[in-house]
């Protein structure tokens, strides 16, 4: 039974994969992610893992793995219908009859029009002129009339059910409006009371222009300094930009990608109209994807201070995955873009763009400007650092390019860098393919392989083809590029398992996008398992390049043309005859 994709999503938005897990095993923070010890085998040190980017589980040590659906699957030892039952209930959804899909739509059409009349709510109040210190707080950041109106800023004021009334008065359910994160519910009284309050509101819009969700600016000082939408049935902060509906439109291929709402806002109105900001979280690799769609180049431009340098570094890594080109603004002596336009005006920042450095040489004076080269142990720990960083950058050209300079800033000649980048290169490598085999020659102790009982015929074939694999649910838009469109088929695909996954990656290309839940219910719990390895794996070994892709294809065609040729030597003896009788004709 295939459910509409609608329900899914609001199915997932609901039974937050966090909160479900966090039911049945301990989960502790560990950087972006969550850690704790694996339910589907006994451990004692947690290597199973909640990624909270993609909303997936993984364990290390069994590979066990899957969206919050496979984990209720494999938890409760139920069928996928019977998960998605039992997720719905803790959701207080109703299942959808088969081919009543369109109930799950008109649900998300009533979130769209109740953010809209939201969002003029708000624009209304802010030019009323009971509210005139909320407008002359905006405009005295320097913002227009006009920009106020294209960008639909607005003021939430200071009671506490405005918002909450009027949307009753236009027919809206309780219910909406608190799964719509504009309102939440007194514990007392059980009566709603409006989230955003005394709050200057920014409405995130999605690409066809719907409201979707919001984020509000308290005036003046007081915590926290913004409120923004949690994910609710049309909005996932995960997934979205925020001005990406204007900045798409952009002809250059280029965004750049600030912190802050105020620094969007700021940037286009000075003219830089592919100016975009995550929604108050870091960067997460769906953004990244989004973002590799409409530009090749990223102008990164996180404020000044320390955490905005951390997170550029960040930053440029996950970018640089999706092939995207990174340079970055340094906006000096400002805090941030907004600050900076207003203190030095447009014709410096365009100044700042097109001076900005590539991320290499962004990196290489982030450690140049930790050591004195006239210190011998200094230039050492320099040279050290810089030889690790280039041995990470995959096109010889480049990495040529700043071999040269730091020989000619260290007085070292070029040659000894240069073997240096290669030796740590080899040491890097090695120690991939050691982990790797490691942890396959751990898996068929403990566990054979059930999922893909072709793996022992040929293991460098199955690793080749859960690469490409895992690059394609990456980044599915590959199937249709130039350079793989010819490659790519059915035939190269060795193991029954892959060419599964491969015929499901084509039927599922756009929807992917998404992610792999899209997969709903043709895989088993475990064989979802290995589908997010696959693509955990991917992330991990970082370049994920059409060109890589191409050349995995390349060899796995050839592998299997080869085989073709081994197995029916007597099929293609008989076909060259067929051919020579055909010529003769
Ligand atoms: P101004 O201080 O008004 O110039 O805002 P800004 O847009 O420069 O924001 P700032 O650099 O302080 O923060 C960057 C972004 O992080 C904001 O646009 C928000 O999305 C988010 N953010 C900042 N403070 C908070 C907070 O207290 N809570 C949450 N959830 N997000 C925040
Ligand atoms: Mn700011």
């Amino acid at each position: 039974m295939a459910f509409p994709q609608e329900f899914i999503h609001e199915l997932k938005a609901r039974c937050n994969i966090e909160d479900v897990i966090s039911q049945y095993v301990q989960l502790k923070r560990a950087g972006s992610n969550l850690t704790g010890c694996c339910p589907f085998h006994s451990e004692k040190t947690p290597s199973f893992t909640v990624f909270r980017n993609n909303e997936n589980f993984y364990c290390f040590g069994c590979g066990a793995g899957g969206d919050v659906i496979t984990f209720v699957m494999k938890m409760e030892n139920v069928d996928y219908v019977t998960a998605i039952e039992h997720l719905a209930a803790r959701a207080g959804l109703t299942v959808p009859e088969d081919g009543n899909a369109m109930r799950a739509r008109v649900n998300k059409e009533r979130y769209f029009e109740m953010n809209k009349l939201a969002a003029r709510f708000f624009y209304d109040s802010l030019i009323a002129p009971e509210n005139k210190d909320a407008l002359s707080y905006i405009t005295g950041r320097g913002l227009t009339p006009a920009i106020i109106k294209r960008f639909g800023i607005g003021y939430a004021d200071t009671s506490w059910d405005s918002l909450t009334g009027y949307l009753m008065s236009k027919g809206f359910e309780k219910e909406e409006i608190k799964n719509g994160f504009l309102a939440g519910v007194s514990q007392k009284s059980g009566r709603l009371f409006d989230y955003f309050r005394n709050r200057i509101m920014f409405p995130i819009f999605d690409l066809s222009g719907n409201v979707i969700a919001f984020g509000g600016r308290i005036i003046g000082d007081g915590k926290p300094k913004y409120l923004n939408s949690s994910d609710t049935p049309v909005f996932k902060k995960s997934r979205n930009l925020y001005a990406l509906n204007h900045a798409k439109n952009n002809t250059d291929s280029s965004l750049i990608l600030c912190e802050g709402y105020m620094d969007v806002v700021a940037l286009q109105q000075a003219g830089f109209v592919n100016a975009v900001a995550t929604l108050g979280t870091a960067l997460t690799s769906e953004q990244t994807r989004i973002i590799s769609r409409y530009a090749n180049t990223v102008y990164l431009c996180y404020d000044s201070d320390e955490a905005g340098q951390r997170a550029s570094k960040r930053a440029i890594d996950m970018l640089g995955d999706v092939g995207v080109k990174v340079k970055v603004v340094t906006v000096e002596g400002a805090k941030d873009p907004d600050e900076y336009i207003k203190k030095y005006g447009k014709a410096s920042f365009e100044k700042l763009l097109k001076g900005s450095d590539g991320h290499i040489e962004y990196a290489i004076k982030n450690i140049s400007s930790k050591y004195n080269l006239d210190i011998p142990e200094q230039k050492l720990a320099y040279l050290d650092e810089c030889c690790q960083m280039l041995s990470g950058v995959y096109s010889d050209i480049e990495k040529e390019i700043f071999v040269q300079r730091i020989s000619a800033e260290s007085g070292i000649a070029a040659e000894i860098i240069r073997n240096e980048i290669k030796k740590r290169q080899i040491k890097t490598h090695r120690r991939a393919v050691k982990d790797a085999v490691r942890d396959d020659i751990n898996k068929s102790i403990g566990y054979g392989d059930r999922i893909n009982a072709d793996s022992a015929k040929n293991l460098s074939t199955v690793k080749k083809e859960e690469n490409l694999l895992g690059i394609l649910m990456i980044r599915p838009e590959f199937i249709n590029s130039p350079s793989l469109k010819e490659l790519l088929s059915e035939e190269i695909f060795q193991c029954e398992f892959s060419k599964k996954v491969w015929r499901e990656i084509c039927r599922n290309a756009d929807a992917l996008q998404d992610g792999i839940e899209t997969f709903g219910d043709a895989f088993t719990a475990d064989e979802m398992g290995r589908i997010v390895q696959m693509t955990v794996r991917r992330n991990e070994l970082k370049n994920n390049s059409e060109a890589v892709a191409a050349e995995l294809a390349r060899s796995l065609r050839k592998e299997a043309d080869r085989k073709k040729s081994d197995d029916g030597s007597d099929d293609s003896f008989f076909k060259r005859i067929e051919e020579l009788k055909k010529t003769k004709k």
